[in-house]
């Protein structure tokens, strides 16, 4: 994870001297993908016993090796690995056992793989949110937080978007995603069994994967400018989204695992910045800071295609209900996350350009 921004108090840093003081053991699925991975390197930081789940689907061993390297081999020792299919239920019984918190971050995302194959994306995303939710109830975990989306809002026109009001979604995943607050709310009910959803908006940092057809925007851009290929813009350019630094995802995640506010519990929250970014003005800024480690890049201008199918038109998050009742308060906006992040990009792809 990158270091915090600024000076500033931060919700994370005071949570971080809370946790290290009393040690609890989490369980965080989809451990080997991105954001997963992220929960893993912070919560290791920390002191904190830390069981991964993952079945390599999307995610990558070497986002775990990059994780073991940078915290301390005592830290590491508290880490265990199961690579399991969270369809498995055993699997998901077996990794639950003894865990205070869940992380649920196991999922296939990206909308056109789920136009392209719905049945893969509702095994992992239903069938195994499921299992997960069945798992930690029988294991008596504390808390079970879980990825949510900004797919959830579909249609629904208004912005910024306010967890109350939900569209239809417009893709199979965005079905998966509703489903799963479905699922956490009637466990709520029926068992009373705690958790927390977050809708994340669009997450973006180091070890986000920019490879292959369902690579998210900013690492599939910088990819292709790194090693000069075209950066292709769907649509017009003035699509916009909510783009969200990996460490305010991961600092709700904590707020949200340990918050002992009774309101805060069985809800879900908008996880973003509240901004709103045309894809012509990311295009911009990624260039630009690209530029700073090649300045050949100055000079690269995006081509334009079609719109995508299934893709909603703007987004951007109110976070007013995470600030109240978990009290998020997100340490990147945009422009200091891409500086963050880009450090990683530009070494990954100056070693594939090297071996080449
Ligand atoms: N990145 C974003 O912008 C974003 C936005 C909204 C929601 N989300 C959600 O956040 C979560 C994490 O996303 P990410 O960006 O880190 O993606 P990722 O693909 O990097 O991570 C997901 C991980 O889950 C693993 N996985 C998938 N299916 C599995 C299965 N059946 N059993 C075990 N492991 C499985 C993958 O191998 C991968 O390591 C997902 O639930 C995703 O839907 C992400």
């Amino acid at each position: 994870m990158a270091s915090l921004s600024s000076a500033l108090p931060h919700p994370l840093a005071a949570l971080g001297e809370r946790l290290s003081a009393q040690p609890a053991s989490w369980l965080v699925t989809g451990s080997a993908g991105f954001i997963g991975s992220h929960l893993v390197e912070t919560l290791l930081g920390w002191g904190q016993t830390v069981v991964g789940v993952d079945n390599f689907a999307t995610g990558h061993r070497r986002n775990l090796d990059e994780v073991r390297s940078l915290v301390s081999r005592e830290q590491w020792r508290r880490h265990r690995f199961i690579e399991a299919d969270i369809c498995d239920l055993g699997a998901c019984r077996e990794a639950c056992r003894e865990v205070d918190f869940v992380l649920h971050q196991a999922a296939l995302g990206s909308v056109p793989r789920s136009l392209a194959n719905p049945v893969a994306t509702n095994a992992a995303n239903v069938d195994g949110f499921l299992n997960m939710l069945v798992a930690a109830r029988d294991a008596g975990v504390k808390r079970f937080v879980y990825a949510a989306s900004s797919s959830t809002y579909g249609d629904h026109q208004a912005l910024p978007k306010v967890e109350a009001h939900i569209g239809r979604p417009l893709s199979p995943y965005a079905v998966t995603k509703l489903v799963n607050e479905l699922y956490a709310e009637v466990f709520a009910r029926c068992y009373a069994f705690p958790s927390i959803g977050l809708r994340y908006f669009n997450v973006f940092g180091a070890r986000q994967d920019p490879e292959g057809a369902y690579a998210a925007v900013i690492p599939r851009w910088t990819r292709a400018m790194l090693l000069g290929e075209e950066v292709t813009i769907h649509g017009d350019g003035e699509t916009s989204r909510d783009f969200c630094f990996v460490d305010n995802a991961v600092q709700a995640n904590l707020l949200a695992a340990t918050i002992d506010d009774a309101a805060a519990l069985n809800q879900v929250y908008n996880v973003a910045v509240d901004d709103r970014t045309s894809l012509n003005r990311l295009f911009e800024l990624l260039r630009d800071e690209l530029a700073e480690f090649r300045p050949d890049l100055r000079a690269v201008r995006p081509v334009y295609g079609d719109f995508r199918p299934g893709d909603v038109r703007h987004s951007q998050a109110d976070i007013a209900k995470a600030r109240r009742l978990l009290g998020y308060l997100p340490s990147h906006r945009l422009e200091a996350g891409i500086r963050a992040a880009m450090p990683w990009y530009v070494s990954q792809f100056a070693v594939v350009e090297g071996a080449s």
